[in-house]
């Protein structure tokens, strides 16, 4: 017996063993989630059509367009086998509708990716970036992000895209609110810790999204500031201005990235394989994929590079763009091209397999529908809002303070002004699926921070216009109280895309109001909640404090209201320069020497900025002492240190930021006055003393880069600057 249940075992084994291989058999490699991706790819590959891979290169959109400034149809059918959708819904049934005819009515059953621009939050909406810039905690960005991505892809997006990394110095274009200012290192630590925030470290957590680095390359040098527009930018400026943030964000893994839409020197960058091939992907090293802005490869016949949409698909796509957003050029075509011999299969299976691979390691193919929660586990969760607070907190710049701030006990509290009482526009442009309804307002942030019978509010104006009625009424509340917090500032739709303006100064209507209250004699402190850098030299002098609160999101009454009573030591810090005029623009930091650096000023207008670049002011008082550096023999190949001691003099616990500048001051390539290579973010306690170092990699941290893209490093001289302090030494 025990013979013939050994035999009846090894029967049972074999069977089980076949059946196992014919089962494998019937389930392709594709669908099997524990193989190699690359194996999935290739197998799927090898299984789809000519048309079912083109289906995969285009991106339609599904749901209403909501973007104040591209308002579209609401679109609900799109063919199942599509590749990806910008998805401006956050209904998780409509996302599995769609994602259910993919799955189960085509052919090989391939996933839809669900894209959107979740910019600075899905619904629990958070500074815009500009603001984020200013916070210099790259650490809580992340933060933010990874919260962002937890709320979109519970609601059905997979992909975001963000981070907005075009280094910026022109205030009047209205995207200048989306990018993390006009230094390439900020926007570049800022855009890797964006990526690191919506990524993480494994997309096929249902928590993650992928990123998309936008807008390659080179757009905010748009014309006068206006969008859309040709740009002219020197290999030198591309190479040490505008391709670094991009070059960190791959290296840190990026996903995709989106081309832009301006011309680049005669070539556009939906069109440029310089850009999109040679150096993103042949030099970088990129894998992942291309998608081009919304109706870029259709665009490149109204800017002269392509007779017609089939022209537009050949040359975006020979160029490097893998995916067509919107207008379906590549759908239209490819059939055409490829009989012409104009592209190979090849070239197409190459680049539906960068898209095939993102949508295996998103987990789309395993877990493609969305599971519907409720909204108190998926959105604007207690945690969120206070970390969206913090943020705002961290942001938000005291530009001016005659020592007016802290209010501390201030009695009456005038509240005027359009910004005052707003929910809408204080949640910014891009504000995603932000709800005002969700959103606190300056007038709340101060009644929860003062209370309410301290607060005498009125409207004072308008945003624009010519309209003074309300005028009377806010002197009056202004002169029965002890203060007056006047809250000006920007629509949000006057940033964002195709939102470009000619002056950075506010409606004259909203300047008018200001002289009005400061005729009272009250002292006055001015708000502001914009999404540009804004011409302050006539409201300023008229305010004794000065706060740039930005477009905060959801969570900015609070904020504001903490820095006035002194709640919140204020840390922020400026990552891009507040002009003194708009004449001024391009105004930044980091140019390049003059010829003559103390002539060819203006005749009749200060030459420097109102605000420059880092400023912000604190109630701490920091002092800056004994800057040095660990070696006196400084060469290359070798790293060395440099310190310096940062006191709190003050009696008030605070946070400083230490920003380090490098500065070559003869070099083969003239270099800007000085560069940001470095900074750090420290809580100081009052009377307490911390060290702020810069680990030095000459090779990374001093080294330039010459209009071919190389590293130069030239031995020399070299400065290190913080604050008012410079060490100098010579690099062997
Ligand atoms: C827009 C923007 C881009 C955005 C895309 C999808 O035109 O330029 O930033 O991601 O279209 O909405």
């Amino acid at each position: 017996m025990k013979y013939n249940m050994k035999k009846l075992v090894i029967a049972i084994s074999v069977a089980a063993f076949l059946s196992a291989c014919c089962n494998e058999e019937k389930v392709p490699v594709y669908r099997q989630a524990d193989r190699p991706v690359c194996d999935r790819v290739e197998d799927l590959l090898d299984r789809m059509t000519f048309e079912e891979k083109v289906l995969q290169l285009n991106q339609y959109i599904i749901g209403l367009n909501t973007n104040v400034n591209n308002i579209g149809e609401e679109i609900k059918d799109v063919p199942g086998g599509i590749g990806s959708v910008i998805y401006f819904s956050d209904n998780v049934e409509l996302r599995n509708e769609l994602q259910r005819k993919a799955m189960e009515e085509t052919r090989l059953g391939i996933p839809v990716l669900f894209g959107f621009d979740v910019i600075h939050g899905f619904r629990t909406v958070y500074p815009i970036p500009l603001a984020q810039g200013c916070s210099w905690n790259p650490e809580l960005v992340t933060e933010l992000c990874s919260v962002a991505a937890r709320e979109a892809r519970l609601s059905g997006t997979d992909w975001t895209f963000a981070p907005m990394i075009d280094v910026s110095r022109d205030g009047r274009w209205g995207r200048v609110a989306e990018c993390f200012g006009e230094d390439p290192y900020a926007n570049s630590v800022m855009g890797v810790a964006s990526v690191n925030g919506y990524q993480g470290d494994d997309l096929y957590n249902t928590d993650k999204v992928a990123a998309c680095l936008k807008h390659f390359v080179g757009y905010g040098m748009s014309q006068g500031g206006r969008d859309y527009t040709a740009t002219d930018i020197s290999m030198q400026s591309m190479w040490d201005t505008y391709l670094p943030p991009y070059k960190a964000c791959i290296e840190a893994g990026a996903e995709t990235v989106m081309s832009a839409f301006n011309d680049i020197n005669g070539v556009p960058a939906t069109a440029n394989h310089l850009f999109l091939t040679e150096i993103l992907k042949e030099k970088w090293g990129h894998k992942g994929f291309v998608v081009s802005d919304w109706n870029a490869v259709e665009q490149l016949i109204p800017q002269g590079y392509a007779a017609d949409r089939k022209e537009a698909a050949l040359k975006a796509f020979t160029a490097g763009v893998e995916m067509d957003m919107k207008d379906n050029c590549y759908r239209e075509y490819f059939e055409e091209l490829l009989n012409e011999g104009k592209i190979t299969e090849r070239q197409v299976d190459e680049a539906v397999a960068r898209i095939l691979s993102l949508k295996f390691r998103l987990g789309l193919f395993e877990k493609p529908y969305t599971e519907p929660l409720p909204e108190s586990e998926r959105i604007l969760t207690a945690d969120a809002y206070a970390a969206a607070e913090r943020l705002a907190e961290e942001s938000m710049v005291l530009l001016k303070n005659d020592g007016i701030l802290p209010l501390g006990n201030p009695g009456r509290i005038a509240v005027i002004g359009p910004m005052a009482k707003d929910k809408f526009n204080i949640v910014g442009s891009w504000r995603c699926h932000g709800n005002a309804k969700d959103a606190q307002s300056i007038y709340e942030g101060l009644e929860a921070e003062f209370g309410s019978p301290a607060l005498n509010y009125a409207p004072g104006c308008d945003f624009d216009g010519t309209d003074r009625s309300g005028f009377a009424l806010a002197k009056a509340a202004a002169l029965k109280s002890d203060v007056i917090v006047l809250c000006l500032g920007e629509k949000s739709a006057w940033s964002g895309e195709n939102a470009s303006r000619s002056t950075l100064a506010l409606p004259s209507i909203q300047e008018e109001l200001a002289a009005e209250l400061a005729s009272t004699g009250k002292p006055m402190v001015l708000v502001l909640s914009n999404g540009r850098p804004l011409e302050l030299n006539r409201l300023a002098p008229m305010a004794d404090a000065v706060l740039e609160a930005w477009q905060p999101g959801m969570k900015g009454g609070s904020p504001v209201a903490g820095i006035l009573s002194g709640r919140v030591n204020p840390s922020g810090k400026l990552c891009i320069t507040f002009p003194w005029s708009t004449g001024q623009v391009p105004i930044f930091y980091n140019s390049r020497q003059s010829s003559r650096p103390d002539q060819g000023q203006y005749q009749e207008i200060p030459s420097g900025p109102m605000y420059e670049f880092g400023h912000g002011l604190s109630y701490s008082e920091f002092v800056y002492s004994d800057l040095k550096a660990d070696s006196e023999d400084i060469t290359k190949g070798r790293d060395f240190k440099v310190q310096v001691s940062v006191t709190n003099s003050s009696d008030r616990d605070g946070y400083e930021t230490v920003l380090w500048y490098v500065t070559d001051p003869f070099c083969s390539v003239t270099r800007p006055v000085k560069e940001l290579r470095h900074f750090e973010k420290k809580f100081i306690k009052a009377g307490a003393t911390e060290i702020f170092t810069f680990d030095v990699n000459p090779e990374k941290d001093l080294a330039y880069v010459d209009s071919e893209g190389n590293p130069l490093l030239e031995s020399g001289e070299y400065r290190i600057s913080v604050n008012e302090q410079t060490l100098k030494f010579n690099l062997k």
